[in-house]
């Protein structure tokens, strides 16, 4: 383990893992993990499977430009920083895909295996139809593959107040308190055996798992689409991660902007 000698850090772990979270810096408070990887990439500062995590985010970013807010002290909000160099740009959804099955797979150890946990595609992890946790990943490209990701996860652990009814929390579904940091080495060592996975050329394994834990895979429900409310099913992810529907007896495939689930 090499903990950062900064007057700032907080916590240590010790994940058993091989990379992932061996280098940890732990903030007690920070704008975003995202940006402070970002900036440790930036200065070269940053081992593969480099982790930055903090108590209390203030500016924390999510999918679609849109804000993530966590109550501090009571959720795990960290980001991972790799070098998925193997990876050619154009699958970089391989990446999203191992790393969403990551999540998953520690969510239901935490909670126990439970067909009510789905990733709501592109990678948000759902409880039946209320959201535990996302996840915001921001590659560098180069003409060679992806040169650096940065890989943020938000989960909500302890908070028990949320502003919107369709978010929910670990304590809220079984009613206990978790401690973060073992939160946080498991899900480490989720992260980098999904990540391994992925190196090991194991594409087609993983692509089908996700499938199998699709948030509304193979069913009829209604979606919204340039501000229209339409009835389709999923029924594939494009390699490109485009999500592909059946709408009207045709396939159409949609990007992350194009279209939102009605819940
Ligand atoms: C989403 O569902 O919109 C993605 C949310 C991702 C939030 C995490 S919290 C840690 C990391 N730092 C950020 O600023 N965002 C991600």
């Amino acid at each position: 383990m090499n903990v950062q000698s900064s007057e700032n850090q907080v916590e240590a772990l010790s994940p058993k893992t091989l990379f992932t979270g061996q280098q940890v810096i732990w903030l007690a408070e920070c704008a975003s993990t995202n940006t402070e990887a970002q900036q440790l990439l930036l200065k070269s500062r940053a081992t593969e499977g480099c982790t930055v995590i903090t108590d209390k985010q203030t500016a924390g970013r999510g999918q679609r430009g849109n804000s993530w807010e966590a109550a501090p002290g009571e959720n795990l909000t960290l980001s991972v920083v790799w070098r998925p160099t193997f990876l050619a740009a154009s699958l970089q959804f391989q990446l999203s895909m191992a790393v969403a099955l990551a999540v998953l797979d520690w969510v239901s150890m935490v909670l126990g295996p439970d067909p009510a946990l789905r990733l709501k595609w592109p990678n948000d992890v759902y409880y039946h139809d209320q959201k535990l946790g996302g996840i915001l990943i921001e590659n560098t490209l180069s003409s060679a593959g992806i040169q650096s990701s940065i890989v943020g996860i938000g989960i909500n652990i302890n908070q028990l107040e949320f502003g919107m009814p369709t978010a929910t929390s670990l304590a809220r579904l079984t009613g206990r308190h978790y401690v973060l940091p073992t939160l946080a080495e498991r899900l480490l060592e989720c992260l980098e055996r999904r990540y391994l996975q992925l190196r090991a050329g194991q594409a087609k394994a993983l692509r089908y798992a996700y499938l199998q834990v699709l948030y509304r895979f193979q069913e009829w429900h209604y979606f919204e689409v340039e501000g229209r409310r339409l009835t389709g099913q999923i029924v594939g992810i494009e390699e490109t991660g485009r999500l592909v529907l059946e709408i009207n007896g045709q396939l159409q495939s949609f990007g992350m902007q194009e279209i939102k689930f009605c819940l």
